[in-house]
């Protein structure tokens, strides 16, 4: 064993030890169709888990079904068959209401095209999902809203209009913004979609950060393979099938 496999056996039993084993979303014979233009099986008995603390990658084919898969977890898309649970709980069947709420205290999105409010300064675009949830006083959600900021560098840039950011920045305060209410799982579809390598590379650190040293959990859709290498476990899909479950990165 040369010096390098020394140095990844550590990195392993490093992120082994801190993933805790916790289940925080499974999903059971997950199946959906879509029937324009013709009927067809857009994903086909999908199970599997995502655990507490792991930073899990989901990779394959343009439209090998990732994006709906993900919309799926996301709670947004109600029409499959099988079952999702997050934390212990099963979603499936609830009504719109209750998932709305879920969503906005569980999970947070990154989306590709970040969806920030042009107009309105980075703090305020960062601040509105917690002022949505309603949980903390405007002072506090400003304070909390501050903090993610600086987590992600951007704390000098709090008041400026985010149409005034780079592209990188925008990203990273699409992300300070899926943070604010603390939510257990992260989920975002090529949030470096349109990224160069060294904002991907920045927006990777946060990620893995995020996970292994906050606890949450991030489901990551990509199309970049060193980036899903580099990430916890990848899971595969083709077809809308899961070809490989349980690729550990670091193996
Ligand atoms: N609303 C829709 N109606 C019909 N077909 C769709 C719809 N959305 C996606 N598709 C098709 O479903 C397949 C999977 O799409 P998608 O989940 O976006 O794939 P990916 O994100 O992996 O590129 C593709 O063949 C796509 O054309
Ligand atoms: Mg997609």
């Amino acid at each position: 064993m040369n010096q390098f496999e020394n140095l990844k056996t550590t990195e392993q039993e490093k992120i082994a030890g801190s993933m805790n084993r916790d289940v925080v979303l499974r999903t059971k014979e997950i199946g959906k169709y879509f029937y324009e233009p013709v009927k067809f099986k857009v994903l086909d008995n999908i199970s599997f888990e995502a655990y507490k603390g792991e930073f899990l990658t989901l990779v394959g084919k343009s439209g090998s079904g990732k994006s709906t898969l993900l919309y799926c977890l996301s709670t947004m898309d109600t029409t499959y068959e099988g079952e999702l649970f997050i934390e212990n709980e099963k979603i499936t069947g609830k009504k719109t209401d209750e998932l709305a709420a879920l969503r906005n205290k569980s999970i947070g999105f990154i989306f590709q095209f970040h969806y920030l409010l042009p107009e309105f300064s980075c703090l305020k675009n960062v601040m509105l999902p917690a002022l949505k949830l309603g949980k903390h006083s405007y002072e506090e959600v400003e304070e909390q809203a501050y903090h993610k900021l600086e987590m992600l560098g951007l704390k000098d840039q709090a008041l400026k209009p985010t149409s005034k950011l780079s592209g990188g920045q925008q990203q990273r305060v699409s992300i300070a913004r899926s943070l604010i209410n603390n939510p257990q799982i992260i989920m975002c579809d090529e949030p470096t979609g349109n990224l160069d390598s060294k904002n991907t590379q920045i927006v990777f650190d946060i990620f893995k950060q995020i996970a292994h040293d906050h606890g949450q959990t991030i489901i990551a859709v990509t199309h970049d393979n060193d980036f899903a290498k580099a990430s916890d476990r990848t899971i595969e899909l083709a077809d809308g099938k899961i070809t490989n479950h349980n690729k550990r990165n670091f193996d």
